[in-house]
């Protein structure tokens, strides 16, 4: 069997944990890749809502396998608090969850030093989460940092030791800072982490596949965050990309089968950066209130705007997607019109490509098309689509040139109809 792969194609928030706990059913195994607790991934059933930042989507179905890979950081405070709230509820994760032994562990003072980074940026600071993450992963690549093997053996002998060189970095900044408020939590956090399998996860999710058993890897935030290719330097630090799928789990590219692209009908972009179609007024202002678009990791508000195809067609490009999912068509059920970008003007010149930087204010060639205006949380099948957003989709798929499988039309498991 062949690894699936489910990632997000704007600024993350497109709706991915909700896809994902849809799909768990047809899946026997769940994975997240990158990434960490900067993620927020949503699901609503029965009523009741679930934030999840370090676990994968597919959790609430308790015969599936979910697995943290490699390429994710995980930050053992955040993990316990997140543990303590779904056993609260009743659930029992110590079956049904691997962690890789390779995934690098944010520490504490990896968020000092984020929180140290953003605040000596001023206006520039990228608007991260302040999770720890980019100092993670810089360790990581710098090849100072500690994975969860660690903690089996001397795990505060050599935190103390990491804690020295990063105290250091510390001093060099103008930045205040109380260690043991960082600090708290952390052997807690370690000794919870210990009661899950740590296991060699390259080689389990291997077997899976040579077993015919089926894997669906779950990305976090999304392709327009991707260090290499999203809107550098106002991206996160890992690789939110296909490719990363291979690398963040050890699965070889010919073992990646269906890569599902997810994207919401309007944008959104949480944090600083470039948003060359964010409506500064009072439509994006009706665009929040009506997504509800404030973050599910920080609460910031999230800042809105028409779709954006030049981008889309660039992240189609990048992840080689196969199937589109549209979430959130919902919240432009008041529109009279819809926009959507097909070009972007730069030094007078119109381009259809994403281009090396984007300005801060660019100008944006539109396409209008008629809104809906008609509610469509309650529909359970497409033939029940208002013609205006039947064509709203027909004109994405000729425009992507790939199939819009999935349209979510709520928040809710339920909300989700999957197109013929
Ligand atoms: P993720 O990070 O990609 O998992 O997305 P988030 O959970 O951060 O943000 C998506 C938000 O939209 C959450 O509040 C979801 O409950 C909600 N949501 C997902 N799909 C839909 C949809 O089709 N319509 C509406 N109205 N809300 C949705
Ligand atoms: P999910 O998985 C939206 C943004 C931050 C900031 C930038 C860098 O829920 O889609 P970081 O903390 O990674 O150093 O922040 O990336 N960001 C997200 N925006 N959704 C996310 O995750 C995000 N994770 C990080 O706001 O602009
Ligand atoms: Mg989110």
């Amino acid at each position: 069997m062949k690894v699936d792969v489910l990632l997000g194609l704007q600024w993350g928030d497109e709706g991915k944990g909700k896809v994902v706990d849809v799909l768990t059913p047809k899946y026997d195994v769940i994975t997240r890749f990158q990434g960490g607790p900067n993620a927020g991934h949503t699901l609503e059933f029965n009523n009741i809502k679930h934030v999840l930042h370090n676990i994968p989507s597919g959790i609430f179905h308790t015969t599936k396998m979910n697995i943290i890979g490699n390429g994710v950081v995980l930050d053992p405070i955040s993990f316990k608090q997140e543990v303590d709230e779904l056993e609260a509820k009743g659930m029992d994760l110590s079956q049904n969850l691997l962690i890789s032994k390779k995934a690098h562990l944010i520490l504490p003072t990896h968020r000092i030093l984020d929180a140290a980074s953003e605040a000596s940026k001023g206006k520039t600071k990228i608007g991260s989460t302040l999770k720890g993450i980019g100092p993670t992963y810089m360790d990581k690549t710098g090849r100072n940092g500690l994975r969860v093997g660690d903690i089996i053996n001397n795990f505060e002998a050599k935190y103390e030791e990491l804690k020295k060189k990063h105290e250091q970095l510390l001093s060099m900044y103008d930045f205040e800072y109380n260690i043991e408020d960082f600090e708290k939590g952390l052997k807690e956090g370690i000794e919870c982490l210990k009661k899950f399998k740590l296991i060699d996860s390259e080689h389990k999710i291997n077997e899976y596949i040579k077993n015919g058993q089926t894997v669906l890897a779950e990305g976090a935030q999304g392709t327009l965050l991707d260090i290499d290719f999203g809107s550098y330097p106002f991206v996160t630090s890992s690789n939110t990309i296909c490719a990363g799928a291979c690398t963040g789990m050890g699965v070889a590219p010919n073992k990646i089968g269906e890569v599902f692209g997810i994207f919401k009908a309007y944008c959104t972009r949480v944090g600083s950066g470039p948003f060359p179609t964010e409506l500064e007024d009072a439509t994006g202002e009706e665009l929040r209130e009506a997504g509800h678009e404030f973050g599910a990791t920080t609460g910031r508000p999230r800042r809105c705007g028409w779709l954006d195809l030049v981008a889309l067609k660039y992240s189609v490009m990048i992840n080689g997607v196969t199937q589109l999912i549209m979430t959130k068509g919902d919240v432009l059920s008041s529109f009279e019109t819809i926009k959507v970008a097909t070009s972007y003007i730069i030094d007078g010149v119109e381009t259809t490509e994403f281009p090396y930087e984007l300005p801060d204010k660019i100008e944006v060639g539109y396409t209008e098309l008629p809104g809906w205006k008609a509610d469509l949380t309650g529909m359970k099948s497409e033939d029940e689509f208002p013609e205006e957003l039947k064509n709203y989709i027909t004109y994405l798929e000729k425009e992507l040139e790939v199939p819009i499988t999935i349209v979510s039309v709520g928040p809710d498991r339920d909300q989700t109809i999957v197109r013929s």
